[in-house]
C-alpha cells in the first residue's frame, strides 16, 4: 500500500504546472466559493464556467442573493438543472444573513447546517477558502483513491465510504491542504479520468497500486458494473405415494450453501426445460409455470415441475444427502426462500 504521506510532495508539484485555473480559485471569498461547489454538485465544470460570471454580477455578495425574490434566483440558476442547489443558496443567504449576522460559517459543522451542503461540499469550501486541514470526498477522489490504494470492494458500501474518508485524511498535508484537495479534483478530472486514464503523465504512477497491478481500468468498482447474473434452472417436485417429497443438500460451499432444495439443475440453453425436467425425474413431468428470485447478484428463472416419484426410487448422481420429507417437517430443515417458492408453485408447499 502507498505510504499516504508520500502523496501530497508530487501532486502539489504537478498542480503547480499543471492545475486548472479557475475563476473561485485563490480567492479566499467564501461566499464565491460555496457558490462555485453548489453549481458543481451536479454539473460539469465547462457548463458552471458558462454561467458562474453572471450569477456572481446579479448576485455579488450574501446579502444581495438574501434579498432576492426566489423567482430571480431560478433565472439566474437557468440552465444549470437541479433547481433544488439554487433553493439551497437563496435559503442559505437568508439564514447566514438573519440568524448568524451576515457572517459566513466557518466551522465543518456549522457549514454543514446549510441547506445542499454536506460533508463533502463543506470540506471543500473550508479547504479552499480558508487551507483548513479538512479531506473531501467526491466522485473524482474517490476514482484516484480508490485506484491509488487499490480497493476493489464495490464503493457504494458504507464500510468502503469510511475507508475511503480516512484514506482522505491520511493523503491531506498539513501544508497546502487546500491546494491539495483542488489538485484531487483536477487529477481526477484530467488524468486519472474513468476510462483510459492517462497513467503516463500522471504524478502518482509510482506509488499507484491499481497501475501496478494493472487493474486501473476496473476500479472504482461499482456496483453498476458488477452485473447480476441470470441463470434459468428447471426443478423437478418429486413425490411419492404417500406425500413425501425429495429433497437433496446443495454443496457447503456457494450459493445456499447446505441448504435444501428439490431436484434442480440449470437449464442448457439447448434444451427444453421440460426435457431437462423429464431427464431429472426420470418420469413423464407436470409443469407448474416460472418462478423468479433474485439474490444480491444473481437472479434465478426457475422452470417447476412435479413428477410422481418412479419405482424403483429414482436413479441419480450421487448427492451428499437427499432425503424424503414430509411437507408438515419442511419447518425443521433449512428451506430457504427460494425452495418455498418453488414448493408452493407445484402445490406441495
Ligand atoms: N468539482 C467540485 N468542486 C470543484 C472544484 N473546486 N474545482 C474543480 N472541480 C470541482
Amino acid at each position: 500500500m502507498p505510504d499516504p504521506a508520500a502523496i501530497a510532495p508530487p501532486l502539489l508539484a504537478w498542480y503547480d504546472a499543471h492545475g486548472r485555473s479557475l475563476p473561485w480559485r485563490g480567492t479566499g471569498d467564501l461566499y464565491r466559493i460555496w457558490v462555485s461547489e453548489l453549481m458543481l454538485q451536479q454539473t460539469r465544470v465547462d457548463t458552471v464556467l458558462r454561467r458562474y460570471p453572471a450569477f456572481l454580477d446579479r448576485f455579488p455578495d450574501l446579502a444581495s442573493l438574501a434579498a432576492a425574490d426566489e423567482d430571480e434566483v431560478l433565472a439566474a440558476w437557468s440552465g444549470l438543472g437541479y433547481y433544488r442547489r439554487a433553493r439551497a443558496l437563496h435559503r442559505g443567504a437568508r439564514r447566514i444573513i438573519d440568524e448568524l449576522d451576515g457572517v459566513f460559517p466557518t466551522s465543518l459543522e456549522a457549514l454543514m447546517e446549510l441547506p445542499g451542503v454536506g460533508r463533502y461540499t463543506a470540506g471543500a469550501i473550508l479547504s479552499a477558502g480558508l487551507d483548513l486541514p479538512l479531506p473531501i470526498l467526491d466522485g473524482n477522489v474517490i476514482r484516484v483513491l480508490s485506484r491509488l490504494f487499490e480497493i476493489a470492494e464495490p464503493v457504494d458500501r458504507a464500510i468502503v465510504r469510511r475507508r475511503l474518508w480516512s484514506l482522505a485524511e491520511a493523503v491531506l498535508p498539513g501544508e497546502r491542504p487546500g491546494d491539495f484537495n483542488q489538485a484531487l479534483m483536477d487529477l481526477g478530472a484530467t488524468v486519472c479520468v474513468p476510462k483510459g486514464p492517462d497513467c503516463a503523465t500522471c504524478p502518482l504512477a509510482g506509488p499507484c497500486g491499481a497501475r501496478a497491478s494493472g487493474r486501473q481500468s476496473e476500479l472504482p468498482s461499482s456496483p453498476r458494473r458488477s452485473q447480476v447474473v441470470h441463470e434459468e434452472r428447471v426443478a423437478v417436485v418429486l413425490r411419492r405415494d404417500d406425500g413425501r417429497l425429495l429433497l437433496e443438500r446443495r454443496p457447503p460451499d456457494g450459493l445456499l450453501a447446505g441448504m435444501w432444495e428439490p431436484v434442480a439443475a440449470p437449464r442448457p440453453r439447448a434444451e427444453e426445460p421440460e426435457a431437462v425436467a423429464c431427464r431429472l425425474a426420470a418420469a413423464t413431468v407436470a409443469a407448474h409455470g416460472r418462478v423468479e428470485h433474485r439474490f444480491s447478484h444473481r437472479h434465478w428463472t426457475i422452470h417447476v415441475f412435479s413428477a410422481r416419484a418412479p419405482q424403483p426410487e429414482r436413479a441419480a448422481e450421487p448427492r451428499a444427502e437427499r432425503r424424503w420429507v414430509h411437507p408438515d417437517q419442511l419447518d425443521e430443515l433449512g428451506i430457504p426462500t427460494v425452495t418455498r417458492k418453488v414448493l408452493a408453485a407445484a402445490g406441495a408447499g
